[in-house]
């Protein structure tokens, strides 16, 4: 499973270079900073990370997407143009794929609207696990037939799960057999972080600091 940052701070991404495979922005993340300024920090992550950077297109209409999303294709070769889940949305895709351009089909929260971004060529498609559970679903069980219906109809685009909020948000993702996953440093913090890992290396450093005195005393 590829494993994305899903942000636009480039001391999380420095720092979680190594860890990761590519980074997911959107307007929401990039609008923490000036509009003139997105262009050079998207430019930014693509030289720290050598894998797929996702970059959301802002027109809601087919032209308008179409031109915004060859623009930002332009930006860097480990550009994915990321589209929404509509109907403009699914026509860009199909469009941008036939030119070779990678994309990333957001905001999906249905299994049939998955279908469609493969049908249309889509590269990832990301269903929004969190905001679907806020809205009193289960994310996961969309993910779950999403990934069946994929395997099923042998379809190429992978599955990226995105809006991911929490530790069991990963770990169902990865044993239902996403291809992909998005995740804020919090939650990738979490993969790694874990208080009982802490506490047996301050057991272990205490005790090797011991080693050689006790070692005198026998
Ligand atoms: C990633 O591609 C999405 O933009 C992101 O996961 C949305 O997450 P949120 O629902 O926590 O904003």
């Amino acid at each position: 499973m590829e494993i994305f940052l899903d942000g636009a701070d480039l001391d999380d991404i420095v720092r979680h270079k190594d860890l990761i495979d590519g980074v997911t922005t959107n307007p929401s993340v990039l609008s923490r900073h000036k509009s003139s300024e997105h262009r050079s920090i998207i430019e930014e992550i693509c030289s720290i990370v050598t894998g797929p950077v996702s970059m959301e297109v802002n027109s809601e209409k087919y032209a308008d997407m179409l031109e915004e999303g060859r623009r930002i294709s332009k930006i860097h070769s480990s550009i994915c143009v990321k589209l929404p889940c509509t109907f403009d949305g699914f026509r860009c895709c199909r469009a941008l794929s036939v030119d070779g351009v990678p994309t990333n089909l957001t905001l999906c929260f249905s299994a049939a609207q998955a279908m469609l971004a493969a049908k249309c060529g889509a590269t990832y498609v990301s269903p929004f696990l969190g905001r679907l559970d806020d809205a009193g679903h289960s994310g996961l069980s969309m993910l779950e037939e999403i990934v069946e219906i994929f395997s099923v109809q042998d379809y190429e685009t992978k599955v990226l799960a995105a809006s991911v909020r929490n530790l069991q948000h990963v770990i169902g993702a990865a044993i239902i057999g996403a291809d992909a996953i998005t995740m804020p440093a919090t939650v990738l913090k979490q993969c790694f972080d874990h208080p009982l890992t802490a506490a047996g290396l301050e057991i272990f450093a205490r005790d090797y600091s011991l080693c050689d005195t006790s070692q005198t005393r026998h």
